[in-house]
């Protein structure tokens, strides 16, 4: 029997990865997992269990027993659920973004949820979104996508996006932590932000969503 296929959709902040993803999973009727809520839910799990951030044994702990949900939504993204609590918003924050990326260094928690995230591959097929689905959770993926775009567009869709959540947020205070954040990810010595070998590099500046949907489909229809 053939592998459930998996389509990953790596790359930085802000560029248009979930939504994408999200698109490209209702599109092919697949199951979508978002690895980087994941440990968005480890940072904010660490915070309400007085976790500090430097407790590397504490954070792999939270990170294997944590207690979180996915409820899938007739529309729009499924409603996440932290011991039996809704966080979806929460999870969104800038600050809860930049916890998330300092819990991602630490190994003991990448290998914590590795297992977890692997789960997800159900049929009849996922679309995996993060920074390291093409190079170290799913290999073998029948098709890889990495999604670039400059920093200065990036925060741009940010903006906009927490604007419209009627958050209060401030343009050169978001590039500046999106441009730490991409140092971070990039540089931290356990599965860095690069694309696979075999991955289709799109630089989105200046595309629409709906544009870099379809150049993702078609990329996948030569595979699947
Ligand atoms: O994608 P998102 O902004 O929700 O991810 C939050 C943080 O989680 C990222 O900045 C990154 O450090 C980390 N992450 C990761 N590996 C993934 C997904 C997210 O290291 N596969």
């Amino acid at each position: 029997m053939s592998p459930v296929p998996v389509l990953t959709i790596d790359g930085p902040s802000g560029s248009g990865k979930g939504t994408v993803s999200a698109e490209v999973a209702r599109r092919l009727g697949w199951h979508m997992l978002d690895s980087g809520a994941l440990y968005r839910l480890t940072a904010l799990a660490a915070l309400r269990h007085q976790v500090s951030l430097d407790d590397v044994e504490g954070l792999a702990e939270i990170a294997r027993t944590l207690e979180v949900e996915f409820l899938a939504q007739a529309q729009g993204p499924a409603r996440i659920m932290l011991e039996g609590q809704p966080v979806s918003d929460e999870l969104r924050t800038e600050s809860c973004g930049n916890a998330a990326s300092k819990v991602a260094a630490i190994p003991a928690v990448r290998e914590a949820l590795l297992q977890r995230q692997r789960d997800f591959q159900q049929a009849p097929g996922l679309v995996a979104d993060g920074r390291d689905m093409g190079t170290v959770v799913f290999p073998q993926a029948a098709v890889k996508v990495f999604l670039t775009a400059s920093a200065e567009e990036r925060a741009q869709r940010r903006f906009k996006q927490l604007k419209e959540k009627g958050m209060d947020v401030n343009l050169p205070a978001l590039l500046q932590e999106i441009a730490e954040r991409d140092q971070r990810d990039s540089n931290r010595s356990v599965a860095p932000l690069k694309p696979a070998e075999d991955a289709l590099v799109l630089d989105t500046t200046g595309m629409g969503i709906d544009e870099v949907v379809e150049s993702v489909l078609q990329a996948c229809k030569s595979f699947i």
